[in-house]
C-alpha cells in the first residue's frame, strides 16, 4: 500500500487569513511528560501502548482506509443512522456550537452539518483531533463545501482541549463522540472521560454518543483482521510512530498483527506479537526493552456496548439521555443526551 509521505495540508493554504476559521495547537503541559506512558506501557507485564498514538497522519489516513474495508461494518452503520436522524437531532438540540472529539477527516460530521445548516443561524464546528494534519486538511475542504461555517479546530488530547474551550458563541453546545471510539477506553477511563465532558458542558447542553454495540464474533473478527491487510497495516504503524517521535528502531517486519474478540469483556482486542526475542531502542526516551518470541504488546481495545447500560451511566453523571438510534440489524447506537441538573 502506498501512502503519500507529502505533507496533507500544502503549504500555499496556509497564506492569508481566513476569517471563519482558527486552528490551535496545544503541546502537553510539561514535555517530559511526552513519551511518559509510552515508558510505562512498555516497561510492564503485559506491555501495552496507548492508542493514541496510532494516529499520525499516516495512521490517520490508514484509519481512513480501514473505514471503507467490506468488512469494517462500523462506520458504515453509523453514517447510515446520521443520514436518517441527523434533522431529526438538529430539530431536538436547536442551534448549538458542534464540538467534535477525534474529528478525523470529519466524514460523518457533514451529515451533521447539513442538517444544522437547515436551521438557518450561524454554524459554528470545533473539531479536535490529535492528528493536526488532518484535522487542517478537513477543516480547509469544509469551508469550501459550507460558505457559513466558521471553524475552531484544536490538536490536543481530549483532555487538554476539553480543559481550555472557551464558552459557545451559541445558545448551546453539543460534543460529539461518534465512532464509537469510546470503546478505546477501559471502564474506568470512561468514567473519567465522562466527567471531563460534564464539566465541558453547561446545563441544558448536549451530548452525542455513537457506540458500537455487542455482535457475533463472526463479524466482528473480520471488521478488526481484514483480507486486505490494511488494519494490520493500521497496527503495525504505531511502531513507526514510535519510531519517528522517540528515534525508535523497532523493525516492523520482525512484529505481526493480532486480533481477537475477548467474550468475557466484549471487546475486541488488537496486539502486536514478536516474532523472535529482540531488543528495542528509542533514543528520545533512554529507554530500552526486551521482548521474548510470540511475546506481545497490547495496543487497543476496542469495547462493545450495550445501550442501556452505557445510558445508565450516562444518567448517573446527569446526562440524561432524550433519545437514542440504531440501525435496522442494531450493530450500532447513537444516544443524544443533555446535561441536566440533578
Ligand atoms: C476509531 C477507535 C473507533 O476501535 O473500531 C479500527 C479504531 N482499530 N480498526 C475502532 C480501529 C482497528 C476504531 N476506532
Amino acid at each position: 500500500m502506498v501512502i503519500s509521505n507529502s505533507p496533507l495540508v500544502s503549504p500555499d493554504k496556509y497564506m492569508g487569513v481566513n476569517p471563519r476559521l482558527k486552528i490551535e495547537t496545544f503541546q502537553e503541559k510539561c514535555p517530559v511528560a511526552a513519551g511518559e506512558d509510552v515508558i510505562k506501557g512498555l516497561t510492564q507485564t503485559p506491555k501495552t501502548l496507548p492508542a493514541k498514538y496510532f494516529y499520525d497522519d499516516r495512521g490517520s489516513l490508514l484509519f481512513e482506509k480501514i473505514c471503507a474495508l467490506p468488512e469494517y461494518y462500523v462506520t458504515r452503520t453509523e453514517a447510515k443512522i446520521l443520514q436518517d436522524y441527523a434533522s431529526e437531532i438538529a430539530h431536538l438540540t436547536g442551534p448549538c456550537e458542534i464540538v467534535e472529539l477525534g474529528s478525523g477527516s470529519s466524514t460523518k460530521t457533514r451529515i451533521l452539518l447539513e442538517a444544522y445548516q437547515e436551521l438557518d443561524h450561524p454554524l459554528h464546528y470545533l473539531p479536535i483531533d490529535i492528528s493536526g494534519g488532518i484535522l487542517e486538511q478537513s477543516a480547509y475542504d469544509l469551508l469550501k463545501d459550507y460558505p457559513k461555517l466558521n471553524i475552531h479546530g484544536i490538536v490536543s488530547t481530549y483532555e487538554t482541549a476539553l480543559k481550555n474551550l472557551n464558552p459557545s458563541p451559541l445558545p448551546a453546545r453539543m460534543i460529539g463522540f461518534i465512532g464509537s471510539t469510546l470503546g478505546n477506553l477501559k471502564p474506568s477511563e470512561c468514567h473519567v472521560f465522562f466527567s471531563h465532558i460534564v464539566e465541558a458542558l453547561q446545563q441544558g447542553d448536549y451530548f452525542l454518543l455513537g457506540v458500537d454495540l455487542h455482535k457475533s464474533e463472526s463479524i466482528l473478527v473480520p471488521a478488526y483482521d481484514d483480507s486486505q491487510g490494511v488494519t494490520a497495516e493500521f497496527n503495525l504503524n504505531i511502531l513507526r510512530h514510535l519510531n519517528n517521535i522517540f528515534e525508535g528502531n523497532f523493525n516492523l517486519q520482525q512484529f505481526e498483527h493480532w486480533a481477537f474478540y475477548n467474550q468475557t469483556e466484549h471487546q475486541i482486542e488488537m496486539h502486536l506479537k514478536s516474532l523472535r526475542s529482540q531488543t528495542v531502542e528509542l533514543k528520545k526516551l533512554n529507554l530500552a526493552i526486551e521482548l521474548a518470541t510470540d511475546e506481545t504488546i497490547h495496543t487497543e481495545i476496542s469495547r462493545k456496548f450495550e445501550l442501556e447500560k452505557i445510558q445508565e451511566e450516562l444518567r448517573d453523571l446527569g446526562l440524561v439521555s432524550l433519545k437514542t438510534w440504531t440501525d435496522e440489524n442494531q450493530w450500532f447506537g447513537l444516544i443524544l443526551c443533555q446535561l441536566q441538573g440533578n
